[in-house]
């Protein structure tokens, strides 16, 4: 069921969500791999769909730690909302005001944020401005992680963040890339 609420979802709202298919379960395990339960803590997911990867991220997790999601769509956040977890917290708003939002649970740095945000159909201002309040956010050392289904966007994390190392997904419809970016400064 959960499965045809997100196909229907991402007909209705393919400029937000371009895909149609929601992560396997290769694609979600690449990319909670570099969470560290020892060290982070706060945990951020933008563009959730319908919780997906946010299952595995609460698995990983340590049982200390907090998981903030935000996703725009609010009949997906319903779908997360059934996800029973007190460390979930889901903000129903755009990952651009990730920083404002944050600040009423007292919240001021990101440990790793893990990103599924479909940034080849949003604008470039709107990209810009996500990615560079994720750097602001991010502890120095803190991880950034996103999937896209084309290698040469790597690019663009380069710049953004002085790095980033790439890995390839087979076991996903279509095939991806996951990236990994440092917060170096
Ligand atoms: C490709 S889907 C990924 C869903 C799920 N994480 C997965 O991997 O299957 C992208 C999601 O990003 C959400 N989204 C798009 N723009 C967003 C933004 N500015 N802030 C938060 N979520 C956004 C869409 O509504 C959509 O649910």
């Amino acid at each position: 069921l959960e499965r045809v609420r997100f196909l229907w979802q991402s007909i209705k709202n393919f400029k937000e969500m371009g895909t149609v298919i929601r992560s396997s379960p290769a694609m979600c395990k690449k990319m909670v791999q570099y969470i560290d339960p020892s060290l982070d803590f706060v945990i951020v997911e933008l563009g959730a769909g319908d919780g997906v990867i946010t299952k595995y991220i609460l698995n990983k997790m340590s049982k200390d730690a907090k998981l903030f999601v935000f996703e725009i769509n609010p009949e997906l956040c319903e779908v997360i909302a059934n996800i029973k977890d007190d460390r979930l917290f889901i903000i129903n708003d755009s990952a651009q005001y990730m920083e404002s939002l944050l600040i009423n649970y007292d919240i001021d740095r990101a440990d790793t944020i893990i990103s599924a945000i479909p940034f080849l159909v949003l604008p470039d201002e709107l990209t810009k401005d996500i990615l560079q309040t994720c750097k602001k956010m991010l502890r120095k050392g803190g991880t950034f992680v996103q999937m896209h289904y084309i290698k040469s966007i790597s690019k663009m994390y380069k710049n953004i963040f002085g790095n980033v190392q790439t890995q390839y997904v087979a076991l996903n419809i279509p095939p991806g890339y996951v990236f990994k970016c440092i917060k170096q400064d």
